[in-house]
This record gives structure tokens, C-alpha cells and sequence, in this order.
């Protein structure tokens, strides 16, 4: 067997945690393989909506084992409110839920480090999600983290000695603080990490995948932020592309076998960074209201702008995205006209590609298509499609030559349409 990786291919947002719960009646094993609680994936049923940051979004299939793997960072504190609102609501964590040793610690001064860090920048802020993601990558490649497997064996020291180098980093802000509280909530946290099963988690998807089990890995953020090949610095502090997939989770390349990219039908971005489709007057606005563009983790409105199809491509490059998943296309139903950029124009200069600099000049030159003006919230066929909405998938197939496999109508799990 081969794992599939389902990822996103914009600024993050694009629907994964919706695709991955619609796709996991299909596989025995959901992981997640980066990120943290900076995430925030939502899910829709029975007229419930759930937000999951932590853990992956296959929990609400029953008998799917569901695996928090070495490259995620895991904060106890939003795990245990996690884990309590998922069990009271009736869901079985402890046998299904599995977290790797080698996931690395969100302790409550990474937090701290986080939010001193970021206003240090002032102005040039990434805009963070302030849940201390990046100091905790920094001390994992520092070699200073705090791994899930240390809660094992005198814990409490590990911590005290992390804690201390963090308080004397922090003398250097400028950055009131207060610790009152954070790291009770913390040891709680860590007490409630003890109920699941800690596992080697590389041994066993590697062993899931030798006896014939079936592994959706679920990403979180989007290529357009990844560590390497995203707006650099506005971007995140893992590999969010599909190699990521094999460091995050221990398995080989040739063990990748479908790679789900999601997009949303136009881009949306949260915090600073380069954006070149970026509509600031009453399209954005109109972009965000009706697709509710407001942050899972922090509430922020997000930045809306037209599809990039030079971004898409690159994106579609460094991942080796076999099929395409569009979502939000309801979003879309009343728009006269649909704007796609298919180019760049850099300081003048016509390019398809994404350039070293995004802060130059670019200028999307977009391609514009006919709306659908159709209300596409109820359609469960491709048969019902409106032509415009056809001819439409038709030119992003010829464009990004990549199938479009799965077309999302609405954030119910029943609102999509497999192609
Ligand atoms: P993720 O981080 O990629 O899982 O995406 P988020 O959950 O942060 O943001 C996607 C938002 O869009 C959520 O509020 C979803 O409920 C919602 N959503 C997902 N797919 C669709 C869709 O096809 N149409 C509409 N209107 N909303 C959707
Ligand atoms: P999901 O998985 C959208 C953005 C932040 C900020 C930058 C760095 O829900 O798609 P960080 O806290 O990681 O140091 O923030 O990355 N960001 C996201 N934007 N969706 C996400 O996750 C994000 N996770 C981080 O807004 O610009
Ligand atoms: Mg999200």
C-alpha cells in the first residue's frame, strides 16, 4: 500500500480538514505530519461545526486510527481542551487516538517567545498565530525541544531546564509577560497526553503500510507558506509540502502514492506577506463576506483575492499533486465574472513564474471567464453542473494539466461532487 497525501496549495485554509473527514471512510489511518495548533481545520455535520488543531481530522469516522506524527508540535494545553470537548461529545480518543514520541512540546514559553518575537518586528510582522510554532521548530533544529516521549521520565527537570533558557532569552524584549496560571494549565495538559497510546509512530505506519493498510496523511497550512518555498519570512516554520510528508512521518518517498492538492476556487491569506491577487475594494470584500473569511484559530479576517494559477502551478511543481480538490465554489455563484491570474508581469517583464521577490513589482494579467450565476449549495451531481461551471473545471484542467477530482459546493461534509 501507498500513502496519500491531501495538502493545500494556497496560504492554508482551503478546506483540508472538511476534505480529509469526507475522504476518510475510504482509509484505515488519518496522520498528521506537520504543523501544530496553528492549524485549524473545520469540519461540518448535522448541522455541527467542529474546529480540530491538534489532532487529525479522520476522528469523527468510527475504527479509524488517527496518528499525531514526529513533525507535528503539540501543545498539551489546546490538546486537552481538544480531547474533552471531542469525549464529551461521545467520541472514543483513547484507542484510536495515537501520538508519536518524537512529536516535539509546545511549552507555555514558546508561546510567550512567540508573541515577543512578534512585536519586536513592529511593523513587519509575520502575524503569527501566536501559538509558538516557530520558537518551538527553532528549538527542535536547535536541539533544545521537549518531545512527548521526555514526559516519560523525569519530565518536570527537562521542562525547568527549557523553561530557564527561554526566561533569559526573554530578558532580552522588551515584552511584559505573566506565567500565573500558564503552566498549571500546562502539566494538566501533559497529564491528559498520559491517557493515549505514545507510540513510534515511523514503525508503526511504516508497519500499517506493509500489511495492507490504507494512509491518508492530512497537511495543515499551504505550500504558499512552507519554510523553504513560500514568502519567505512571512510564512510558517515547517515543510508544508508534500515532502514534508516523508520527514514528518518517517516513510520513504516511493512510499507517497496520491497526492490530493485542495485550492479554493479564489485565495485567501491570513497575516503579512506578499499576496499578488489581492482585491482591496468591494470584490474583497464581497469574497470574504460571502465565503465567511474569518480565521478557524484566531478569528482575523482574511485577506481575499482572485485565483493565482502561476502560484497553483508552482505549488502543483513541488508537490507532484496528481488531483485537484476545488473548494468554496459556491463562494463564486453570484459573480458576473470569474478572474484567474495566469500570469505574472515582474517590473514589466512577463513571467509564468513565481518570482524570488515577491514584494517587486507584480502585476497578475488574469484571464476572465463567465460566472455560473447559480446557486450551487444543493447540487450533488456533475450532471447538474451550469456549463459556465464545466467550462470553467475544463480550463483549469488545461491550465494546471491536473484532473479536478472533487468540486466543494458548501462546508457540509454531503456538499461536494466526485468528477
Ligand atoms: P483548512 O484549514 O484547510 O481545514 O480550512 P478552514 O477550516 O480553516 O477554512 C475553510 C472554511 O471554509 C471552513 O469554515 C469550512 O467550513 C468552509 N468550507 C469548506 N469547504 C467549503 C465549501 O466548499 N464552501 C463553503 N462555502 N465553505 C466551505
Ligand atoms: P491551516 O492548517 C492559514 C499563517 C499565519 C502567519 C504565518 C505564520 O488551518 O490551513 P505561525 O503561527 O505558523 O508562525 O504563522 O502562517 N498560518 C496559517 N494561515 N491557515 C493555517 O493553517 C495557518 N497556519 C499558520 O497566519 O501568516
Ligand atoms: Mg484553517
Amino acid at each position: 500500500m501507498k500513502i496519500d497525501v491531501l495538502l493545500g496549495l494556497q496560504w492554508g485554509d482551503e478546506g483540508k480538514g472538511k476534505v480529509v473527514d469526507v475522504l476518510t471512510p475510504r482509509y484505515d489511518v488519518i496522520t498528521r505530519f506537520q504543523g501544530g495548533p496553528n492549524a485549524g481545520h473545520t469540519l461540518e455535520f448535522n448541522n455541527r461545526k467542529h474546529i480540530l488543531h491538534n489532532i487529525p481530522s479522520g476522528v469523527f469516522r468510527e475504527e479509524k486510527i488517527n496518528i499525531i506524527a514526529n513533525g507535528v508540535v503539540l501543545d498539551p494545553v489546546v490538546f486537552r481542551r481538544e480531547t474533552d470537548t471531542l469525549e464529551a461529545m461521545g467520541v472514543d480518543l483513547t484507542r484510536n487516538l495515537w501520538i508519536s514520541r518524537k512529536a516535539h512540546l509546545i511549552i507555555p514559553t514558546h508561546r510567550i517567545l512567540d508573541a515577543a518575537s512578534e512585536a519586536a518586528k513592529g511593523k513587519s510582522k509575520i502575524g503569527s498565530t501566536l501559538r509558538g510554532i516557530s520558537p518551538t521548530y527553532m528549538d527542535k533544529t536547535g536541539r533544545n525541544g521537549l518531545r512527548v516521549g521526555d514526559i516519560e521520565l523525569n519530565f518536570r527537570e527537562k521542562y525547568e531546564v527549557l523553561k530557564e533558557k527561554h526566561l533569559g532569552l526573554l530578558r532580552l524584549y522588551d515584552f511584559e509577560y505573566t506565567l500565573a496560571g500558564e503552566e498549571e494549565k500546562f502539566f494538566e495538559g501533559i497529564e491528559a497526553i498520559r491517557r493515549f497510546r505514545l507510540v513510534n509512530s515511523e514503525y508503526e505506519i511504516n508497519s500499517f503500510l506493509e500489511s495492507g493498510n490504507s494512509i491518508l496523511a492530512e497537511g495543515a497550512q499551504g505550500t504558499l507558506l512552507d519554510i523553504d518555498f513560500g514568502s519567505y519570512p512571512y510564512v510558517t516554520s515547517s515543510n508544508t509540502i508534500c515532502a514534508g510528508a516523508c520527514t514528518g512521518m518517517g516513510v520513504a518517498p516511493s512510499s507517497i502514492g496520491e497526492v490530493y492538492g485542495v485550492f479554493k476556487a479564489y485565495c485567501t491569506r491570513v497575516g503579512s506577506g506578499p499576496f499578488p491577487t489581492e482585491l482591496f475594494g468591494e470584490e474583497g470584500d464581497r469574497l470574504r463576506d460571502i465565503g465567511k473569511e474569518f480565521g478557524s484559530t484566531t478569528g482575523r479576517p482574511r485577506r481575499c483575492g482572485w485565483l493565482d494559477l502561476v502560484s497553483l502551478k508552482y505549488s502543483l511543481m513541488l508537490n507532484g499533486v496528481t488531483q485537484l480538490i476545488m473548494t468554496k465554489t459556491d463562494v463564486l455563484d453570484s459573480f458576473e465574472t470569474i478572474r484567474a491570474a495566469t500570469a505574472y508581469s515582474v517590473n514589466g517583464i512577463l513571467s509564468d513564474r513565481v518570482p524570488y521577490n515577491l514584494d517587486a513589482d507584480v502585476d497578475p494579467i488574469y484571464t476572465d471567464l463567465p460566472g455560473w450565476k447559480t446557486d450551487l449549495t444543493g447540487i450533488r451531481s456533475k450532471e447538474q453542473f451550469p456549463p459556465e461551471l464545466k467550462d470553467y473545471i475544463l480550463f483549469l484542467e488545461k491550465e494546471l494539466q491536473t484532473p479536478v477530482r472533487f468540486i466543494s459546493v458548501g462546508p457540509d461534509r454531503n456538499q461536494i461532487i466526485e468528477l
